[in-house]
C-alpha cells in the first residue's frame, strides 16, 4: 500500500474547458495533478469557432435562454440543470474575462453578440472564429501562474479508473514511455471529452476517441444517452481536404444553404430557416443531398460583405482558400459530420457521478442540459459552469473524508503495476480495424438509421471486435491500442442505445420509430 503522503489531493484526466476550469478552482485549497494524453492545449476546446453563449445583452432573458434549450433539447432535458447552465453563466463568463479572455466588443466596451441555431436572441459571445483557442489559452496561462499548486503532466493518458466498493481511488496511467503506473487521489476529475472518432465524418480531432466514456462503464457506472449525437450541419467537404468545421455563426450572420441546382432549401423544412435546430438542418441537407445526387450542398456568404467576412471570420477563411476556396467569390462546398456526445456519464448538478470521488464535467458528461440536442454554444458553458460547481464540491468532499475511507484506501488490493506490457498487435491491422469501424458507425448509425442499419452495424462491430480481442488487442497497453479498445466498445454501447430508443427525438432518428412531437417526451432511464 502506498503511503497516506503518496495520496493526491486530486488528479484531474484532461486539460480542455472543463478540466482546466476545475483545476484553477479546486486549486485554492488542494493540490492538483492534471494529466493529459497530448500537448496539454489539444482538445475539442481548441477548435471552438462559434463561441459561448450566456445571457448578458440587457434585450434578453435568462428565460428566453432557457426555453430555447429545452426547446432543442426535444424535451429531454433536465430542468433544475438548465436552469443552473442558464442562470450561472454570467458569473463564469466573468471568470473567463478575469482570466483574460478577450471576447469581441462593439467599441470600447460593449460585448458583441452573435447568434445561432436555435437561440431566439443574440446571446453568444466569441474571439472572433476562435474562441475555443483563446478560452483553452488564457485558463492555461492561469494555470502557469499557480505552478505551487497545479501540475500538468502532458502526453499521459489514463487506461483505467481504480474503483472499489464502488468508490474511485485514483487512476492507472499510461506514461510517454509507454510504462505502466497507478496514481491514488481522493478525488478524480473526468473532463475527457468526446469522441467523434466513432464516425468517418467528423469534426473533432484524433484525442476524441471517448476514452472517459469506457473508462467509466468498466468501473461500474452506467452511461446515458449516448445515441443522441449531434451532426454539425455544415463541414467543409472537399476531396482531398481534412474536414473543417464552417461555424454555425456563419449562418447566423447571413449565410444561405443551396442545394447543387442552386435552390435555397432550409425555408421549407422549418420557420427557422438556416437558424433551425441543428437536426433539422442537416437531415434537411441529407435529403437535399439525396434529391440531388450529390455529396454536399453549398453555403452561401454572397450577402455578407467581404470585410466583415474578413475580419468576423479569419481562420475560416485562411482554411478555406489554403484548401482552393475562396468563399467570398463562390459558395462553400458542406455536408453534415459528427460533432458532438450529447449523453455520457451521468452527473448530478455538482459534477458526482455515481462513483463516491468520481466527478465528471465537460462532453464526456451528462447533466442533462442537452437532453435530444445540444443548443449551439451551450457546450462551452456547460464545461466551465458545471466544472466550476464541481469543484466547489469535491473540495467539500475531500475534507469530510472519513477514517472509514481511509481504511479502504489501506485495504485496496491494486496488484503488482504492470511495468510496460509489450505491444503485440501490428500497426498496419490496428488501424484498418480503427478505419472500418469508423466507416460502419457513420453508414449504420448516422443521420438517419433504421433498425436493420443498427442491427447490421452491431454485427459488424461484434465481428472486429472479436478479431481484436483475438489478436490480442487486451493485452496491448499501448496508447493506440487502448484508444481502439474504447472506439469498440463504445461503439457498442451506442448502438444499443440507438437500437433501445424506441421514439424519435432531437439527434437521434430511426425510419422505423414513431417521432413525438418536440416538448412533449419522457426519458425512460
Ligand atoms: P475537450 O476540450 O475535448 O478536452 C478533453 C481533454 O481530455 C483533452 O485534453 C484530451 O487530450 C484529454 N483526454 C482524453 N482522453 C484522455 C485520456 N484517456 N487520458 C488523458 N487525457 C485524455 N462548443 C461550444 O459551446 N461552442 C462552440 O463554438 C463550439 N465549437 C466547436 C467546434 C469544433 C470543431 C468542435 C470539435 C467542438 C465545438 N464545440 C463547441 C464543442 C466544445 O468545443 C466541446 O464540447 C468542449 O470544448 C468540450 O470540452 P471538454 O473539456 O469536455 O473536452
Ligand atoms: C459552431 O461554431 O458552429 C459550433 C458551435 C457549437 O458546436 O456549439
Amino acid at each position: 500500500m502506498d503511503s497516506m503522503e503518496d495520496i493526491r489531493d486530486v488528479v484531474v484526466i484532461g486539460s480542455g474547458a472543463a478540466g482546466l476550469m476545475y483545476a484553477v478552482h479546486v486549486a485554492r485549497n488542494h493540490r492538483v495533478e492534471i494529466y493529459t494524453k497530448d500537448t496539454a492545449l489539444e482538445s475539442n476546446t481548441r477548435y471552438a469557432q462559434g463561441g459561448i453563449a450566456a445571457v448578458l445583452n440587457i434585450e434578453d432573458s435568462y428565460e428566453k435562454h432557457i426555453q430555447d434549450t429545452l426547446t432543442a433539447g426535444a424535451g429531454l432535458c433536465d430542468i433544475d440543470a438548465v436552469h443552473v447552465l442558464v442562470r450561472e453563466a454570467p458569473a463564469r463568463i466573468f471568470d473567463l474575462i478575469n482570466m483574460g479572455v478577450y471576447f469581441d466588443r462593439t467599441g470600447e466596451s460593449d460585448l458583441q453578440f452573435t447568434r445561432e441555431g436555435g437561440h431566439s436572441d443574440r446571446r453568444i459571445l466569441h474571439v472572433g472564429d476562435m474562441t475555443g483557442q483563446a478560452i483553452e489559452t488564457s485558463l492555461l496561462s492561469a494555470i502557469s501562474k499557480l505552478q505551487d499548486r497545479i501540475r500538468v503532466y502532458d502526453h499521459v493518458m489514463a487506461s483505467e479508473l481504480l474503483v472499489k466498493n464502488n468508490t474511485c481511488f485514483g487512476v492507472e496511467l499510461v506514461d510517454p514511455d509507454g510504462s505502466i503506473r497507478r496514481v491514488l487521489a481522493k478525488t478524480v476529475f473526468l473532463a475527457t471529452g468526446g469522441a467523434g472518432q466513432l464516425f468517418s465524418e467528423t469534426t473533432n480531432p484524433d484525442i476524441a476517441t471517448g476514452d472517459g466514456y469506457v473508462m467509466s462503464y468498466l468501473a461500474g457506472a452506467k452511461l446515458k444517452n449516448l445515441e443522441f449525437i449531434q451532426f454539425h450541419p455544415t463541414v467543409f467537404h472537399k476531396r482531398d481536404a481534412p474536414r473543417f468545421l464552417i461555424s454555425e455563426s456563419v449562418r447566423g450572420e447571413g449565410g444561405i444553404l443551396f442545394n447543387t441546382r442552386g435552390e435555397r432549401f432550409m425555408p421549407e423544412y422549418h420557420k427557422m430557416a438556416e437558424l433551425a435546430p441543428r437536426d433539422i438542418v442537416s437531415r434537411a441537407i441529407i435529403a437535399e443531398m439525396k434529391k440531388t445526387r450529390s455529396k454536399t450542398v453549398f453555403l452561401s456568404l454572397e450577402k455578407l460583405d467581404q470585410d466583415f467576412i474578413e475580419q468576423r471570420f479569419p481562420t475560416i477563411l485562411a482554411t478555406l482558400r489554403r484548401h482552393g476556396i475562396d468563399p467570398v467569390r463562390e459558395p462553400i462546398p458542406v455536408a453534415p459530420a459528427a460533432h458532438y456526445m450529447c449523453g455520457g456519464v451521468p452527473t448530478d448538478i455538482d459534477g458526482r457521478t455515481s462513483i463516491q470521488g468520481l466527478y465528471a464535467g465537460g462532453e464526456v458528461a451528462c447533466t442533462g442540459v442537452h437532453g435530444a440536442n445540444r443548443l449551439a454554444s451551450n457546450s462551452l458553458l456547460e464545461s466551465v459552469v458545471f466544472a466550476y460547481r464541481a469543484a466547489v464540491n469535491s473540495d467539500r468532499f475531500i475534507r469530510c473524508l472519513t477514517n472509514t475511507w481511509r481504511d479502504d484506501l489501506r485495504n485496496l488490493d491494486h496488484g503488482e503495476p504492470p511495468g510496460t506490457p509489450a505491444a503485440t498487435i501490428p500497426d498496419e491491422h490496428r488501424k484498418s480495424i480503427r478505419q472500418k469501424l469508423r466507416m460502419i458507425m457513420w453508414q449504420h448509425c448516422g443521420i438517419i438509421r433504421s433498425d436493420t442499419g443498427l442491427d447490421e452495424g452491431m454485427n459488424f462491430v461484434k465481428t472486429l471486435h472479436s478479431e481484436f480481442v483475438k489478436t490480442g488487442g487486451l493485452m496491448d497497453k499501448s496508447v493506440p491500442v487502448l484508444e481502439l479498445r474504447n472506439l469498440l466498445l463504445l461503439a457498442e454501447l451506442v448502438l444499443k442505445s440507438a437500437r433501445d430508443r424506441q421514439i424519435n427525438a432531437g439527434t437521434h432518428y430511426n425510419i422505423d420509430c414513431d417521432t413525438q412531437e418536440r416538448g412533449n417526451m419522457s426519458n425512460p432511464d
